[in-house]
């Protein structure tokens, strides 16, 4: 071989290897993260940068396609990954391959209080976003449930913020180990619809960081929350979206939020305040980006083409413009440029079973006087089920949330199939709503019908008569002014004549078991007309399946209210004070620290139900509660414990709550605040110690003259409750 060869050979080989050495930083999947963020930031050009952090269509926002590197696609949310839309529409784009699974609520996955659950959910509704390509999902939602009218409180986790916070990191990493971002919402303070895009919420810094805060500082600092969505409310006089207190001081300051800042749809004003206030990706800023002309286009979001003339007339620098970009590249290479690639996978069985997992463990026995669940089908042989939720698809509608969905197995459906030949089943539906049309549907018409309550209630009544046992199953549903986004309810009542309707059931047939499904507290004036009553939440694609072997048996169920079911309205202390909901302008949340059981707490208001409330199938005895010292030392903790026993005769899973009492503190604070709980699974006759531990950050408030946690030394009480009110014992402690 003579030497011109060898030469021409040796560089083929090299060539190879110094191509393989020239591979750049920024693509190489071994390498840091934040190096790649640094070599692919310094290679883009000023136009690429803006690029990236404002929408290009109605659900995604531009990469650097020069560089290869991919654009951001997200996707509601929370309990399912929404139909795909067309580029600029809210319509679906009729796609045959994107019915999904749809997961119960997040406020049933609440009332399992159990983080098992979340993780199981978020894990599967990560493999369907991952799966549908979208590298952010575009939830969960933890906003504080502070009254029960809120539109949206069916998409969040409940009123109490250590109960939201537990059930909230889980969900997260779930999500998040499929290579997609979990984008937490809408922070902050957006705890109703009435006036959501201009109200500016005053509320004191202390019940800011003791209840509203809570949930999102646990999703970024827990739950490693790749980024988060601002609200649409004001705060401080700013939007959320571009808000210097929140975003900067606050999010990305003291909690050291690395992620991107994703504004709600609509949520940026500003340009100037939205550079300088923390907003990193600007969505759904009224556009119509294909054919409203440049006005409206997606380059001229505020974030677009006037911060690029801003830089370019030297009135910006391009500090801020680089810190968001980087962040954007971190969630790129955090999602769909990771080193794991994952593939997810989408509405399958598996993903069912989870489903109806969790919505078995989330549906909460309220009631059962005279045992009349789980119905004994020896017993009962003609089962009547009445009520228009018995076949309310309630998967679409609602707003963001509406699923279009593989399938959703009915109450009805789903008591038909577990009762099989073992009884008659047959149903009448009692009650209707007003129809409306289908809401991501374009030019869906609504089957407008002729509803007399009257005649179908009397029908009701009559079969009713006939009956074995009455299975009534009502409640709210996903239209507006119900639980939908875009409105709160204006009361506690159900609507559609349901409170006459199953009073007159009561009195035709004492064997009635009522089923309310909802996302929000609904008052019940039949209470003690009614044997059983089941809160059955809204529950995706297995429903029917999930409720049908609650009522059977099949499943004991374990679900424990996350949120306060109030005799009246006026139990509720923003309601009382007069503080909800405010004006389009402002709102004062003048109850302060007093959301829900603590405002129940501190009135001595009894409640219809408690937060925390749930019944079983069998019974379980609890010990005295006993604590491993008797004085917490300040860096120390204490762990609390207690026996619990199935008395009965099948296994139940039983939740015990810890709740702290200050006795004594220079601040007024609630009788008690939720600091622990758990839930164990026992066989009959089986008894089990659980432990809890506390430390001292479970006995802190937070002083806002300090702006910091203080845990004033002095005595406390550990209380062990089965409810907010229905304490099981105490145990005195000391903080030294
Ligand atoms: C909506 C909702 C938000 C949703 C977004 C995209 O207005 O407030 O939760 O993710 O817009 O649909």
């Amino acid at each position: 071989m003579n030497l011109k060869t060898i030469v021409m050979v040796a560089s083929m080989i090299a060539l190879p290897v110094m191509a393989q050495e020239e591979k750049p930083v920024y693509l190489d999947t071994n390498k840091p993260i934040e190096q790649r963020v640094e070599d692919a930031l310094q290679r883009m050009t000023l136009e690429e940068k803006v690029a990236l952090i404002h929408a290009q269509s109605k659900f995604s926002s531009a990469g650097v396609p020069r560089l290869g590197i991919p654009e951001n696609w997200m996707s509601d949310g929370p309990h399912g990954i929404r139909a795909e839309v067309l580029w600029d529409e809210w319509f679906g784009a009729g796609w045959t391959s994107d019915s999904c699974t749809a997961y119960p609520a997040l406020t049933c996955l609440a009332a399992t209080w159990d983080p098992a659950m979340s993780a199981l959910y978020g894990k599967s509704i990560g493999e369907e976003a991952r799966y549908r390509k979208k590298n952010v999902l575009l939830g969960p939602g933890v906003n504080i449930y502070r009254t029960p009218l809120n539109g949206r409180n069916f998409e969040y986790l409940g009123e109490d913020p250590f109960l939201t916070s537990r059930m909230v990191v889980p969900y997260i990493k779930g999500v998040q180990s499929n290579g997609v971002a979990a984008c937490v919402k809408h922070f902050a303070l957006n705890d109703q619809e009435l006036n959501r895009g201009t109200v500016n919420v005053n509320v004191d810094d202390r019940t800011l960081n003791e209840i509203y805060l809570p949930a999102f500082k646990a999703a970024v600092q827990e739950g490693g929350a790749w980024a988060i969505m601002g609200a649409y409310n004001q705060y401080k006089n700013q939007h959320c979206c571009e808000n210097q207190y929140l975003l900067n001081d606050i999010l990305k300051g003291k909690w050291k939020f690395d992620g991107v800042v994703v504004s709600d749809w609509g949520g940026v004003h500003n340009t100037m305040e939205a550079i300088k206030n923390g907003m990193d990706m600007e969505f759904g800023t009224w556009t119509n980006g294909l054919n409203w002309g440049a006005s409206n286009a997606y380059d001229n979001y505020y974030l677009a083409k006037p911060y690029l003339d801003l830089i370019k007339q030297g009135k910006v620098g391009t500090d801020e413009l680089n810190d968001k970009a980087r962040r954007v590249l971190r969630l790129i290479f955090r999602t769909n440029m990771a080193k794991e690639q994952h593939y997810g996978s989408f509405a399958s069985p598996e993903h069912a079973l989870a489903g109806r997992t969790i919505a078995e463990n989330g549906i909460v026995l309220l009631q059962n006087n005279k045992n009349l669940l789980p119905l004994d089908l020896k017993k009962y042989k003609k089962i009547l089920v009445v009520g228009e939720n018995a076949t309310k698809r309630m998967t679409i509608g609602g707003g963001s949330s509406s699923l279009k969905v593989k399938k959703e197995v009915s109450p009805l459906e789903g008591i038909k199939a577990r009762i099989g030949n073992d009884a008659t089943v047959t149903y009448v539906e009692g009650y209707a709503s007003p129809a409306v049309a289908e809401q991501d549907v374009k030019g869906a018409k609504a089957q407008v019908r002729e509803i007399n309550l009257d005649a179908m209630r009397e029908e009701a009544v009559k079969a009713a008569k006939e009956a074995d046992v009455v299975i009534f199953i009502g409640g709210l549903n996903k239209n507006e002014g119900q639980d939908s986004e875009g409105a709160d309810r204006k009361g506690l009542e159900l609507s559609y004549g349901q409170d006459a309707l199953i009073s007159a059931l009561a009195a035709a047939n004492p064997n009635l078991a009522v089923v309310i499904i909802s996302g929000n507290a609904v008052s019940m004036p039949w209470v003690k007309q009614v044997p059983a009553i089941v809160e059955a939440w809204y529950e995706g694609s297995e429903a029917g399946n999930a409720l049908a072997a609650v009522l059977m048996g099949d499943v004991n169920p374990s679900g424990h209210l996350p949120f306060t079911f109030p005799v009246k309205l006026q139990d509720n202390g923003a309601i009382a004070l007069g503080a909800y909901p405010g004006t389009a302008e402002q709102e004062t949340y003048k109850e302060g620290l007093f959301v829900g059981y603590r405002w129940a707490d501190s009135k001595k208001i009894k409640p219809l139900f408690p937060f925390g409330y749930g019944l079983s199938y069998t019974t379980f005895a609890w010990s005295k509660p006993t604590a491993d010292k008797n004085e917490m030392s300040a860096d120390g903790t204490m762990t609390f414990s207690i026996n619990v026993k199935n008395t009965g005769t099948r296994e139940g899973k039983e939740l015990v709550q810890l709740y702290v009492s200050d006795l004594k503190s220079s601040l007024p604070r609630p009788v008690k605040e939720l600091k622990g709980f758990s839930k164990v699974t026992l066989a009959p006759g089986e008894e089990k110690t659980v432990s809890i531990t506390i430390d001292k950050a479970a006995l802190s408030y937070y002083d806002d003259t300090k702006g910091e946690w203080i845990a004033e030394p002095g005595k406390f009480e550990a209380i062990f409750a089965a409810s907010a009110t229905d304490i099981r014992g105490k145990v005195p402690f000391e903080l030294k």
